[in-house]
């Protein structure tokens, strides 16, 4: 495919709703609810407003700025930039991404399955469990376990994989079509959802819980730590997918503006995600376990179950609404990895879309296997362990940030944040001063350093109790990951950091080695 042959976005809506989509998914519904619970309510609101305005804004406009001023993939944009050093730079965060792409997949394809069950089974009175420990297990537990440790769901994931692949087919234009429909029926889906738990008794009690924030909680590392976490990935920064989207703008775009309204528009849906969770965990008197995962795949479901107007309507609202902006988001990352591939290889869109698909069902399905099915864990309701629990609480926490600081240095120091300034500066009713280059040189990067070395003191034990309360968007799934230590298995925990250093870094070398097909595009936008 060469440079010409790169498709564009129809129109400046079509970009906003595409980057939003990818923006809004399973974390700002999932993780967002999950985290502001933990982290008492309003509490989680003042770390995670500064973290939107002295990150998150920032670092989109910059994701926006360098893809639209290059026109090519991550990978590329950072190795104009910055050489080999910021080519390598950008496949390290995409190799980072294949892996949270495969799981999120896994969580889409449990999705599908749970979607499937709220037509009726996920709503009957007890499910059981013949292989483990409780023989059987309330729903909507019961059919969660049962539907992961059956081979359906293999199914279900390599479905989801299809629909990412089949979105990516004819890129900007395929994704643009989609995201048409995707995200106006997500908005209404959740709007539907707050309605029904605001007007249930005591349901707007939940909503003054977020209002009323516990300053005392606001005072521990972990409550900042999770806030910049779900920033970064809420709004999919440090993945370099939102930086491809923008490479399909028109040359004459305002970045600044549009990143703004993406970041708003995501923030706007994550808070308002939150209305709907905390109405009905409040209108039900249900008390979460602090599982990131458990809370909207059974906890959340106990409410839906005791709807007035109907559990099949609201569970399909509620699983539909994950499905339509989980893919969004999904697609976002796949695109991001074909792009790149693309613009690297000069191959054909199909094939690389293929190899992503055969590549990306197989992880998928080995992040959806159980590693550990211990019956003691299975007594407490709980399947096992599984490696998505494991990638996440050691990698998760580290990758996002890790790119989000590299992509500054390259930006800031190698490259000179005024270029970028200049560059989207020109079409832009916000212009963006010096202040933005001390953001992009000295504050975000310093603030990432903190986080980052503080974080891992933490969990050192350094600072205290390592298993406290540090946030895994991700983890705590099924199982504490630290059940694993009496389980024999603690090597394979072992080996999960090792395993992700070497895959990201090994094979964001190769890609950065390989020669790259010759170029036959125009260059960088900076005329
Ligand atoms: N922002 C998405 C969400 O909140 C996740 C995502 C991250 C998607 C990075 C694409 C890239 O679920």
């Amino acid at each position: 495919m060469s440079a010409s042959e790169r498709t564009q976005w129809k129109s400046r809506l079509g970009f906003v709703l595409a980057a939003s989509g990818s923006a809004i998914g399973l974390g700002n519904i999932v993780f967002f609810g999950a985290n502001a619970y933990k982290f008492g309510g309003g509490a989680f609101y003042v770390p995670y407003l500064v973290a939107l305005f002295v990150v998150g804004i920032p670092m989109m406009i910059l994701e926006f700025g360098i893809g639209h001023r290059s026109r090519v993939a991550f990978p590329q944009t950072l190795g104009r930039m910055a050489g080999r050093a910021g080519e390598f730079v950008g496949w390290w965060a995409l190799f980072n991404a294949v892996i949270i792409t495969m799981y999120y997949v896994t969580i889409l394809g449990w999705v599908v399955g749970m979607l499937i069950g709220a037509l009726g089974p996920l709503w009957e009175p007890a499910s059981p469990m013949p292989n483990y420990a409780m023989e059987t297990l309330p729903n909507p537990q019961g059919y969660f376990f049962d539907t992961l440790s059956s081979w359906t769901v293999v199914g279900f994931v390599a479905l989801v994989w299809l629909a990412n692949v089949g979105i990516c087919i004819n890129g900007a234009r395929s994704i643009e079509s989609t995201v048409k429909f995707f995200v106006p029926a997500m908005w209404i889906m959740m709007l539907a959802l707050i309605v029904r738990g605001l007007t249930l008794d005591g349901g707007f009690d939940g909503v003054m819980y977020l209002f009323n924030p516990d300053f005392s909680a606001m005072s521990g590392l972990d409550v900042w730590r999770g806030a910049f976490s779900q920033i970064f990935f809420s709004l999919s920064l440090g993945f370099g997918v939102l930086s491809v989207y923008a490479s399909y703008l028109p040359k004459k775009s305002d970045t600044t503006s549009m990143g703004l309204q993406t970041a708003l528009m995501n923030c706007s849906f994550e808070y308002i995600a939150g209305f709907a969770i905390f109405s009905m965990l409040f209108a039900f008197a249900i008390v979460p376990k602090a599982s990131t995962l458990a809370m909207s795949f059974f906890v959340l479901p106990q409410g839906i179950a005791q709807l007035p107007g109907g559990a099949v309507t609201f569970g399909v609202l509620f699983f539909g609404l994950l499905l339509v902006a989980g893919l969004s988001s999904s697609v976002s990352l796949v695109e991001g990895l074909a792009a790149a591939a693309i613009d690297k290889f000069r191959v054909k869109r199909g094939i690389v879309l293929a190899l992503l698909f055969s590549v990306g069902v197989l992880g998928s399905m080995v992040f959806a296997l159980p590693i550990v099915i211990d019956s003691s864990l299975a007594g407490n309701g709980t399947l096992g362990l599984t490696l998505l629990d494991l990638f996440d609480h050691k990698a998760f926490g580290y990758g996002l940030l890790l790119v989000g600081l590299a992509e500054c240095i390259v930006v800031g120091w190698i490259f000179g944040a005024q270029r970028l300034i200049d560059h989207v500066n020109r079409h832009t009713k916000f212009t963006l001063g010096t202040g933005y280059a001390h953001l992009i040189k000295f504050i975000i990067p310093l603030t990432i350093t903190a986080l980052l070395v503080l974080g891992f003191l933490h969990e050192c034990g350094t600072l205290g109790d390592p298993d406290g309360d540090v946030s895994y968007p991700y983890g705590q799934g099924l199982v504490d990951p630290e059940a694993i230590g009496s389980t024999g298995w603690s090597w394979v925990a072992d080996a999960v950091p090792i395993v992700w250093i070497a895959f990201t870094i090994l094979g964001a070398l190769v890609m950065t080695w390989l020669p790259a097909a010759r170029r036959d595009d125009p260059g960088d936008d900076d005329a």
